[in-house]
């Protein structure tokens, strides 16, 4: 069981942190941190954040009170992880975790799933997550939307680009997306979900599905959006429309994220 040699040189070259915290990544993590405000259980609990990269989301968990475990196969997110306040980190795979069962309250992951391009390991992650939560407790998992390339390339109007048609049919054929030219801003091997895909991956590792929820929805094609996110006020107003459609399952696919809540 290995990850993938390119995807962890995609993931060493560092650009991790910066991603989530500027220009329209800002959606991303503000979408995805609004959404597990409402469905974590109160700190302090134990959070296992499997493919938690340099740590975003564990740093701001830990300064909430929560007790924060990072699991990453890249030894640079680790070392990251393992660097914040409050959390401790490790080197693991999603499909073959070391911690003991229901050892923990919550597990986050937000990157494993669209990283395993046969279902049989998406599912065995999803039978890690659920082995490793207590009963009733929270797992929750970001896919990438099958479509969010092509829509990307449409924002970004590199959609005539032969080399982008290349990479971009493999995700409409069949959700695998490769990057074999290693063509800067075209990402790494990944899975690309089609949504309704989603709640069969869970009920087969035998979870519970809460939902299936848009993290950009529409949002992340809006050109102005960097503008419209550093004002405080129609930022919040944004996130306000935006849980207002974030369930809406004929949205689901145009969003590039997608949050998938389960339970054991
Ligand atoms: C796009 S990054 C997301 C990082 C972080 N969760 C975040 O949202 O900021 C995807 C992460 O998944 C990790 N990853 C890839 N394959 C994995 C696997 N098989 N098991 C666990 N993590 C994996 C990568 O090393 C990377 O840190």
């Amino acid at each position: 069981m290995s990850v993938p040699v390119e995807v962890i040189a995609h993931y060493a070259e560092g650009q991790e942190h910066a991603r989530l915290t500027s220009g329209h990544g800002r959606l991303e993590l503000w979408r995805t941190q609004d959404i597990l405000l409402r469905n974590l259980p109160p700190a302090p609990a134990r959070v296992l954040d499997v493919g938690g990269g340099p740590g975003i989301y564990a740093e701001w968990l830990a300064g909430l009170g929560y007790a924060v475990h990072v699991v990453d196969p890249v030894r640079l997110h680790v070392e990251q992880a393992a660097s914040l306040a409050g959390v401790t980190a490790a080197v693991g795979d999603a499909r073959a975790l070391a911690e003991r069962d229901a050892t923990y309250d919550v597990v986050l992951a937000l990157g494993p799933l669209y990283h395993l391009l046969e279902r049989a390991d998406r599912v065995r992650a999803w039978q890690e997550f659920g082995r490793v939560v207590v009963p009733g407790g929270l797992v929750a998992a970001a896919a990438i939307s099958r479509y969010a390339a092509l829509n990307d390339g449409l924002r970004k109007e590199v959609i005539l680009d032969p080399s982008f048609r290349h990479v971009v049919e493999g995700n409409l054929t069949d959700g695998t997306h490769r990057n074999d030219a290693c063509l800067p801003d075209r990402f790494t091997t990944a899975y690309f979900h089609h949504p309704d895909e989603l709640a069969g991956e869970v009920a087969d590792a035998g979870l519970l599905l809460r939902g299936v929820l848009g993290v950009e929805c529409t949002a992340w094609l809006v050109a102005t959006l960097p503008v419209m996110l550093d004002d405080p006020v129609r930022r919040g107003l944004l996130l306000d429309w935006l849980r207002r459609i974030e369930a809406e399952p004929t949205l689901l696919g145009v969003s590039s994220h997608l949050l998938v809540l389960a339970s054991p």
